[in-house]
């Protein structure tokens, strides 16, 4: 990648660090989906997991990279610690990319040398070359990230960027790890780094950002106005604690306000050629892929993908749009592909019409998962009349959160509900080794009687701390969306599912979040930034038990 990209890089790390939101955790066909939706989307480097957690992880990024990391599509990098068991990891599994990159980092605030890593600023300074010059014997493109540079001493982050890039680092990562800079500060901090680091042009400056005070992507843009040229953002703004840089956000202030950003990248204002690579068109449909398939949903409010981001609910505002416009509005919503959500299909329409649209959405099913989305299809169609493209949607997320591997399938759920009745429920479950089991519970009310019988089937404690239901589309035949949270032993599971009706996708649901958590616990990962380093450099086999 060349030093100047001549426009700003954008670094997805939905599936790394928007994994880590707690509850948030994906299957391999969700993360697979999910990158190939980013790729769509036309980030230039997908951050597709940390390696060396789990196998599972490992996995999941090697497939990302034989399947999505073609020649012309964008770099697949994975996250390793600065220790060789990691970063070894990291090769291999990014290795069937055709670009790929080693993302790896160690702190340099004094709080985590002295808490978190006890180590000395000197050991610092040697581990971080020492790593790089590793990583850069193992692929031509390497990243370094000083962990938690907003809170560094910026005299010794010079001097650790500066040995990183002589060992051959070719992007610095400067993060924001706990969310604490404000714009201005941030703007200095990449300024100090341009001014005092003497190789620094031998590197993109690349940032990363938390958004405890809200104030991530506002740091972003002044750090772009400094001479940041690589983003690192997630879908939705999804991450550890408050999240991270929302992408949808950084990309489209950079659309709309290209003539305002264009002078800092030394293009004249008027220039129309994109700042970034992203397709805006997708981004709809991507934050509805990853709300779905992550269980986190996205505020009404939110700007850009928030249901509200487009609507106008008041009276003068109405009637201003109608006259024009531009009167209330800075942004066309079909900018970021917000359609009027076509009505794609009918109850008399084919497999091969089926598959077509689906094509034309950009889903690519294989044959099997085809035959059961279709199978969902016809299902739908009987009780609904048109099918729209968002039902579609609603559809293939759900076809890729069963997952192939789940213990529970859900065969049967019926309730009986009504005035002066006790809400009550059967339930019947597949198992993985084939074995059929029903249960009946009585509930305060129909939902509440379906998760006590699947409870109860399942066996494993646990704590519903979110029910959310939402409609796909409008209209009375609509299907329902449900998303479930469960707790279990302090971590979250979630689990999506949409029907036409919510008792039935509440049952789903539910039974998704439950696969997940039995998945789940039998498969922790480590988490990259919480485990002791020194766990890097010993092999799998005598790696504590979590
Ligand atoms: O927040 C952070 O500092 C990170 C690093 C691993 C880049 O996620
Ligand atoms: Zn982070």
């Amino acid at each position: 990648m060349a030093r100047d990209p001549g426009r700003v890089l954008i670094f997805d790390t939905t599936l790394r660090d928007g994994e880590q939101s707690p509850g948030a955790s994906l299957n391999l066909e969700e993360k697979l989906a999910i990158a190939q939706q980013l790729a769509r989307l036309g980030v230039d480097i997908i951050e597709a997991g940390f390696p060396f957690a789990s196998p599972g992880d490992f996995n999941a990024v090697q497939r990302i990279a034989a399947t999505v990391g073609t020649e012309n599509g964008p770099v697949i990098c994975g996250l390793a610690r600065a220790a060789r068991g990691d970063i070894k990891a990291c090769a291999d599994a990014v290795a069937p990319a055709a670009n790929r990159r080693i993302h790896t980092f160690i702190a340099t605030s004094d709080i985590h040398l002295e808490h978190k890593l006890r180590k000395s600023r000197s050991e610092v300074l040697a581990i971080a070359p020492e790593m790089v010059a590793y990583a850069r014997s193992l692929v031509d493109d390497v990243e370094f990230s000083c962990e938690d540079a907003g809170r560094s001493d910026p005299e010794f982050l010079y001097q650790v960027i500066e040995a990183a890039i002589h060992a051959g680092a070719t992007t610095i990562n400067i993060p924001d790890t706990v969310g604490y800079a404000t714009p201005a500060e941030f703007a200095a901090l990449i300024d100090g780094i341009n001014t005092h680091v003497p190789n620094i042009d031998q590197a993109i400056i690349s940032v990363h950002g938390h958004n405890d005070l809200g104030l991530a992507v506002a740091n972003f843009l002044e750090a772009v106005k400094a001479g940041a040229r690589q983003l690192e953002c997630t879908v939705n703004g999804i991450g550890e604690r408050a999240g991270n840089a929302s992408l949808e956000e950084l990309v489209m202030a950079m659309h709309v306000r290209r003539s305002y950003f264009n002078p800092f990248l030394g293009r004249p204002a008027d220039s129309t050629s994109p700042l970034t690579g992203v397709r805006t068109e997708e981004i709809t449909k991507t934050s509805r892929l990853v709300s779905n398939l992550t269980g986190m949903l996205v505020q009404p409010n939110k700007a850009i993908v928030g249901a509200n981001a487009f609507a106008h609910e008041s009276g003068i505002h109405q009637d201003g749009v109608l006259k024009n416009r531009l009167t209330y509005e800075i942004i066309d919503a079909r900018t970021v592909g917000l359609t009027d959500n076509r009505i794609s299909l009918g109850k008399l329409s084919g497999r091969s019409a089926f598959r077509a649209r689906l094509e034309d959405l950009g889903y690519t099913l294989e044959r099997e998962d085809l035959d059961d989305a279709f199978a969902r299809f016809k299902e739908l169609a009987d009780r609904k009349r048109e099918i729209s493209d968002r039902d579609l949607e609603a559809i293939v997320s759900e076809q890729v959160q069963q997952q192939s591997e789940a213990r529970y399938g859900l065969k049967l759920v019926q309730v009986s509900t009504g005035t002066n009745l006790q809400p009550t429920a059967t339930v019947t479950l597949s198992t993985s080794d084939g074995a059929e089991l029903t249960e009946a519970a009585i509930g305060t009310g129909p939902v509440d009687a379906v998760c006590r019988a699947l409870n109860q089937l399942a066996r494993v404690p646990n704590e519903l701390v979110e029910f959310s239901v939402k409609s796909v589309t409008e209209g009375i035949d609509a299907m329902g969306e449900v998303t479930i949270r469960l707790r279990h032993e302090g971590t979250l599971y979630s689990g999506h599912a949409a029907d036409t009706d919510i008792v039935v996708a509440a049952a789903q649901a539910f039974v998704n979040a439950l696969n997940r958590l039995l998945a789940g616990s039998q498969r922790p990962s480590l988490h990259p930034q919480r485990t002791p380093l020194s766990v890097g450099d010993l092999p799998p086999a005598e790696r504590p038990r979590l």
